[in-house]
């Protein structure tokens, strides 16, 4: 009905323009009257405007779509505009002359607020035909848009099963940032037994340990967000088996026994085997003190360079052999961490 009106209407407007070939002129005037009566007004000449306008919101974005106006036009393109609720006028431009049937406003660089009450309007452009504008319904960006569903993860831990939330990313602000008392409905189940599910709501965190479950068991959760509007898309049914109820405990004591293990032993090492340490750190000859603060002293650069080229006065040698007690100390040894210990230390002797 609709493609043969369309045919005859076009065909009789180009008979407005050129003499009419197999069709009177009466008779085009007769079926303009019949379908003007039965369908929407169709100017001829006139490019009809899209229908379906429609203003949509998913995560706080904010969409205008349309369908194209009915009739043959080819080339068509759109141009959208947008106003706040409290504008009185379309005083907004969203997308000029494109082509496809929405425009998303939210992803042009404008400011949306995220309480915002908006509605949108389409026109269409074909040459230097223009249809009239088509208006949307308004929409409350907060209160409308539709929210989707959480990301969910689960980690099993023993017989407990954590659950860890993400909520959508918001196209503007975020989840918690617009609905202050957000919470999560988390719905769980033995694997194919959904009719005996149980729910945990009003839950704020967004990490939650289920404990209450069997062990050696297949559950699956869901995750629903209920806001002070519309609940979010449930999250898809994600799985996880329970294992055995002692292995968590049994793990950590094994972890926990091996740290406490090994820090008896480096004790016991230290204390056996103190005097030797002692000694190794700190040789019993001590350094006469003005000789300790003359090798923990920066070496003096113009001294020093020439003690390492040429060498060294026979006293000062000499002296440093003193303190090798079965070693010797060796250029670039940490002279000032040696003596720094040393110095702190009681006389084990
Ligand atoms: C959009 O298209 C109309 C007519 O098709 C043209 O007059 C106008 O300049 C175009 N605007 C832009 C921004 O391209
Ligand atoms: C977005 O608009 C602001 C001001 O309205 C401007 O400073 C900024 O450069 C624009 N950014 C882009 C990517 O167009
Ligand atoms: C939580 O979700 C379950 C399952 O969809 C539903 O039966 C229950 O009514 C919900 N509870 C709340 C407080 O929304």
């Amino acid at each position: 009905m609709v493609s043969l009106k369309t045919a005859t209407l076009s065909r009789c407007s180009a008979g407005t323009l050129h003499p009419p070939t197999n069709m009177s002129a009466a008779m085009c005037a007769f079926i303009l009257t019949l379908s003007s009566a039965l369908g929407p007004t169709v100017v001829s000449g006139v490019l009809s405007a899209p229908t379906h306008v429609r203003l949509t919101s998913y995560n706080m974005n904010l969409v205008l779509m349309w369908d194209s106006p009915e009739g043959p036009a080819s080339s068509i393109v759109y141009t959208t505009e947008y106003k706040s609720s409290v504008a009185v006028s379309f005083n907004k431009v969203g997308c000029l002359n494109i082509s496809n049937l929405e425009c998303d406003l939210s992803h042009l660089n404008i400011s949306i607020f995220q309480y915002g009450k908006y509605m949108g309007r389409v026109r269409a452009q074909s040459g230097t035909e223009s249809s009239a504008w088509t208006e949307s319904n308004q929409i409350t960006l907060d209160k409308d848009t539709i929210i989707g569903s959480p990301d969910v993860s689960l980690s099993s831990n023993g017989a407990a099963i954590e659950v860890s939330i993400k909520d959508p990313v918001f196209m503007i602000s975020a989840l918690r940032e617009v609905y202050h008392s957000a919470t999560y409905n988390i719905t769980y189940w033995q694997h194919g037994q959904r009719e005996k599910a149980r729910s945990n709501s009003n839950i704020q965190q967004n990490r939650v340990v289920l404990n209450d479950l069997d062990p050696w068991t297949k559950y699956c959760v869901q995750v629903q967000i209920i806001t002070e509007w519309n609940p979010s898309k449930p999250s898809a049914a994600v799985c996880e088996s329970t294992t055995s109820e002692e292995e968590a405990p049994w793990v950590a004591a094994g972890v926990t026994f091996g740290i406490v293990a090994i820090s008896v032993a480096l004790v016991v090492v230290t204390v056996v085997y103190r005097k030797h340490i002692s000694h190794f750190l700190c040789p019993k000859d001590a350094l006469p003190q003005h000789f300790k603060e003359y090798l923990l002293a920066p070496p003096n650069s113009s001294m020093y360079l020439a003690m390492r080229n040429s060498h060294p006065p026979d006293e000062i040698y000499n002296q440093v052999s003193i303190i090798a007690d079965g070693r010797t100390l060796e250029e670039g040894q940490p002279l000032e961490a040696a003596g720094s210990s040393c110095s702190k230390q009681p006389d084990t002797t």
